[in-house]
């Protein structure tokens, strides 16, 4: 039986308890979320465990990364669940703020991070100010749990870069490690929305990762024609009765519009599915299955 996992809501209490880590030469894993977790959360759990001494979990459903109308009042919270889970993960320690806790001033106050360019295309464009919310957030968890190791969930994968960039720019002395996504057995990427879908679109919602891991494959073997995958792409997804958003390939380092000699890619892709949005992305190198 696994020891309780303990649980701190203040800030004071957190660094007290990594303060104590640092003084005996302990490294630190960072796993930052929202709740509700799933086995995607508990892989990073996993790795975190595995890269450094110590695992910290925090939960913050964040006001800063939401947009107006989006779903931050609904977002699903389940701190029992999420507890009982790190516990048989074998997290040492969950940081479960306040918002006051973090924002002390409220949010709208907040001194802000943002990385240009790469914050405003893909999910940045239909969600204006959301990875602003992600990097800011972000950033004060790093400063407040300093972990030389922090997780994240390649299903995320623009969010991961904006992360990386973030501590590149900010020379913060911490390793960024993205994982990849955990998709049910249907290859529906695991996520925290899932639950808003009916039983009916959570039989629709695997097309997202059909039509994206078609769309690779023609890439994996040669085609270059993206415009044209991506317009096929997209009434394949509309035909399954899916909203598409966007649907892009980009090119993995920087999620630029690749050129002719790129070959390094991610096929990337946010639908809307009933009241959920969804998104998924896939990694693919042209002409690597010629
Ligand atoms: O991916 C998430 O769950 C969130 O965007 C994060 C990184 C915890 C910041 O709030």
């Amino acid at each position: 039986m696994s020891r309780e996992i303990r649980v701190v809501s203040t800030l004071a209490a957190l660094r007290a308890q990594v303060r104590q880590w640092r003084a005996a030469g302990h490294s630190i894993g960072f796993v930052p979320t929202m709740g509700n977790l799933h086995p995607g959360h508990l892989a990073l759990v996993a790795q975190a465990r595995q890269r450094a001494d110590h695992c910290i979990v925090s939960i913050f459903v964040n006001p800063l990364q939401f947009g107006a109308g989006e779903d931050f009042v609904s977002y699903p919270r389940t701190l029992e669940s999420d507890r009982q889970q790190l516990t048989v993960a074998e997290a040492d320690l969950l940081f479960v703020p306040e918002v006051q806790e973090l924002y002390p001033r409220g949010h709208a106050a907040q001194t802000r991070v943002e990385v240009p360019g790469l914050s405003d295309i893909l999910c940045g464009e239909s969600r204006p100010g959301h990875f602003v919310g992600v990097a800011t957030v972000v950033c004060k968890l790093f400063n407040m749990v300093q972990p030389d190791v922090a997780l994240f969930g390649e299903k995320d994968y623009q969010q991961l870069l904006v992360i990386r960039r973030m501590v590149e720019d900010l020379a913060m002395p911490i390793q960024v490690e993205g994982m990849a996504t955990v998709r049910e057995a249907d290859g529906l990427a695991m996520s925290s929305r899932n639950g808003y879908l009916s039983p009916r679109e959570r039989q629709q919602a695997p097309c997202l990762y059909r039509v994206l891991a078609q769309m690779a494959e023609s890439i994996a073997v040669g085609r270059d024609d993206y415009a044209a995958l991506e317009q096929q792409a997209i009434m394949d997804l509309r035909t399954a009765g899916l909203r598409p958003d966007y649907l892009s390939v980009r090119r993995t380092l920087d999620l630029a519009p690749p050129q002719a000699t790129d070959r390094q890619l991610r096929v990337l892709a946010a639908v809307y599915l009933g009241t959920a949005r969804l998104i998924d992305n896939l990694p693919v190198i042209r002409g690597s299955a010629d």
